[in-house]
């Protein structure tokens, strides 16, 4: 039996100098797909999942994101008055109570690894996953459900993948496989960034992660990489070296690279097209555009 995955670290502090001016006062995990922001798919994934410790590592300017798992005291009040009960309702549905959540602050954005470690002391000794919420996940069952699942076979680190064009591997974390069945891939090793030549393969990590804690003494070692970052697929890396077990699973699913500003229209269209009320309609209003 392997140990339950109960927490989720959301590392929420970086700038996103990508989607600028967009994200200037406005957290990029508070940027809205549809009709929800980010951060709300987010915690839906995770809870489908089993998660039920919620910890988000920020950084300055993004207290929104505090702001939004909070009650609003005012705007209950005048839906309250208003008779909207359904829509109270609805907004206290995704609303994690009170001591599920907890938050604390990387300083300074020194990278994904970095801001992992932030979350060292919340999580402690137990197995985590990790959520960048700028890849939005669209997948059934939800992308951290599959590799929950995936986990209670083989324990160890469990992360995501997707098969890129080799020309691209520079931009991603790439596996190093021994062995692969179509879904899952396991590994031996992982390198950050590759150039294409040297890349030991085109299967490449997004973002879900499921990883040991011995990740957080690892990643204290780390020393800058790529980037002059402290990067999550270092600390990965050494925890391979260390002899723990490492897959890579190719979810079901799609994938919105929400920090690029391509890939958030895409978001907006895809899910807007698939949106219950709002499909049609917008299907409509972008064929009059075509
Ligand atoms: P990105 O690589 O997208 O970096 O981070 P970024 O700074 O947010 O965006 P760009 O590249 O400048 O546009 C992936 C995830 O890791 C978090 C980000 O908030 C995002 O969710 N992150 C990144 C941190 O929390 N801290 C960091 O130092 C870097």
């Amino acid at each position: 039996m392997h140990k339950r995955v109960r927490k989720a670290v959301f590392p929420v502090a970086g700038l996103g100098t990508r989607i600028l001016p967009a994200t200037k006062a406005v957290p990029k995990e508070m940027l809205t797909v549809v009709d929800k922001p980010l951060i709300h798919y987010a915690i839906e994934e995770a809870k489908a999942a089993g998660i039920d410790e919620f910890y988000f590592v920020t950084g300055r300017a993004k207290s929104a994101i505090e702001d939004y798992f909070d009650v609003g005291f005012e705007l209950e009040a005048t839906l309250r008055e208003r008779g909207k009960a359904d829509l109270l309702d609805e907004m206290h549905s995704w609303l994690p109570t009170a001591g599920e959540i907890a938050y604390t602050r990387q300083q300074r954005p020194l990278g994904l690894g970095h801001a992992v470690w932030c979350a060292r002391h919340l999580v402690g000794d137990e197995p985590f996953a990790v959520i960048p919420v700028d890849d939005l996940m669209v997948c059934e069952p939800p992308c951290l459900k599959q590799m929950v699942d995936v986990y209670a076979e083989t324990g160890g680190n469990v992360v995501a993948v997707v098969e890129v064009p080799r020309q691209e591997t520079r931009r991603y974390g790439v596996l190093d496989i021994v062995a692969d069945d179509g879904r899952l891939a396991r590994a031996k090793g992982v390198v950050e960034k590759p150039d294409p030549a040297d890349a030991p393969s085109t299967l490449t990590i997004i973002g879900r992660y499921i990883i040991q804690p011995e990740i957080f003494a690892r990643l204290e070692e780390t020393t800058p990489g790529s980037g002059g970052e402290i990067q999550l697929t270092d600390g990965l890396a050494a925890l391979i070296a260390d002899g723990q077990a490492f897959h890579g699973l190719r979810a079901a699913g799609r994938r919105f690279d929400c920090g690029d500003k391509l890939g958030f229209l895409e978001a907006n269209i895809a899910l807007g097209l698939s949106h219950p009320e709002l499909g049609d309609g917008l299907r409509r209003l972008l064929q009059s555009y075509l």
